[in-house]
């Protein structure tokens, strides 16, 4: 967040910028008959216009529970609390009007696997124009014309001919295009990309990164990227948060995370991810299994794998330490 000196008469005032989206102490939990799930247990992010957060963490740490909160895409027996504020506005707080306007319009999602968005039995370009018509209120003529430029956007060749194409007609990779040509159609303020390389070869995955980065500056969108490779998250990051257990456990700039990471289990994933310094080093893992989110901790949730834990890490909770402008961890050992 940054902030800004302003002159009003003799006193100077600070006037802070406002992100984009602000995330306080956001807590979901599934609540089933015999179990209440913690999927995420006080989460807290504040992104800028225009930048790029990666969440990182392992399976079933909560990151898709998070970015569906945003969009308040989660089942009825969810249990919601924190807020959610975009552009001025609580999310936790609209009516269901008021969410399908704000999705796919001022926030959109693209997933690992682009046929959660497409319907197999319509043509790739009606149903981008379809979604333009019912947002921005256009003909479909214009939002076939809308779909043209967009595939032109993310460079998917012969673009008018594969405008015609059903979904299964098009490749992996040109499926994901097709899928991000659609979360762009109204030009969201914020791209919500949950795993969406996960399921491409390699160098698809590359290209598609790249393209997701270009388009990113060339809007100046804003863009929440979950992933849980390490390459992945820091690749496209200007942001990285490390998840753990429904909580985010270090987050600050990606540079900063990578040089100097302060939370026991941020070293443990870096180290244990094949890197050119880590090129002829034994490879270092985290021993133990994810936590079971039916249980609630009474201390810090990575207690059973710490390598440094302390007498009162599993009773107390460790509080929110910055470590610079750029950096802050929840840890007693740093
Ligand atoms: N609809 C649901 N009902 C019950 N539990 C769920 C549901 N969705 C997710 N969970 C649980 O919430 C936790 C976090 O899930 P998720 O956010 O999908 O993890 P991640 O995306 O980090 O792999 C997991 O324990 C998962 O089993
Ligand atoms: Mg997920």
């Amino acid at each position: 967040m940054s902030i800004q000196n302003k002159n009003s008469g003799n006193k100077k005032t600070v006037k802070r910028k406002e992100p984009l989206i602000s995330i306080e102490n956001l807590e979901v939990k599934f609540i089933n008959q015999d179990a209440t799930i913690h999927a995420v247990n006080g989460v807290d992010i504040n992104l800028d216009k225009g930048k790029v957060l990666t969440i990182l963490g392992e399976s079933g740490s909560g990151k898709s529970v998070t970015m569906r909160s945003i969009l308040r895409l989660l089942p009825p027996k969810a249990s919601l609390s924190g807020s959610i504020v975009l552009d001025g506005k609580n999310i936790i707080d609209m009516s269901q009007d008021q969410l399908s306007s704000m999705r796919g319009h001022e926030v959109s999602m693209i997933f690992q696997e682009p046929m959660v968005a497409f319907d197999p039995v319509y043509k790739v370009g009606s149903q981008i124009a379809e979604t333009v018509v019912r947002h921005l209120g256009t003909s479909f003529n214009e939002g076939l014309a809308r779909a043209k430029e967009l595939f032109d956007l993310v460079q998917i060749p012969s673009a008018k001919s594969r405008l015609s194409a059903y979904p299964h007609e098009l490749s992996g990779g040109m499926r994901q295009r097709a899928m991000i040509a659609l979360a762009l159609a109204c030009s969201p303020k914020l791209l919500l990309a949950d795993e969406p390389t996960t399921a491409l070869d390699a160098t698809v995955q590359i290209q598609i990164l790249l393209l997701l980065r270009e388009l990113q500056r060339e809007l100046g969108m804003s863009i929440i990227f979950v992933t849980h490779d390490v390459g992945v998250a820091t690749e496209i990051a200007d942001e990285l948060a490390v998840m753990y257990a429904g909580k985010i456990v270090e987050i600050g700039n990606v540079n900063n995370v990578i040089k100097k990471p302060a939370h026991p289990y941020t070293r443990g994933l870096l180290s244990s991810t094949v890197n050119s310094e880590s090129k002829g080093k034994r490879l270092e893992v985290i021993g133990g299994s994810p936590p079971d989110m039916s249980k609630l901790f009474e201390g810090c949730a990575f207690s059973p794998r710490c390598n440094k834990v302390l007498e009162h890490c599993w009773g107390q909770k460790p509080t929110v330490k910055s470590l610079s402008i750029n950096q802050r961890a929840s840890c007693f050992n740093i």
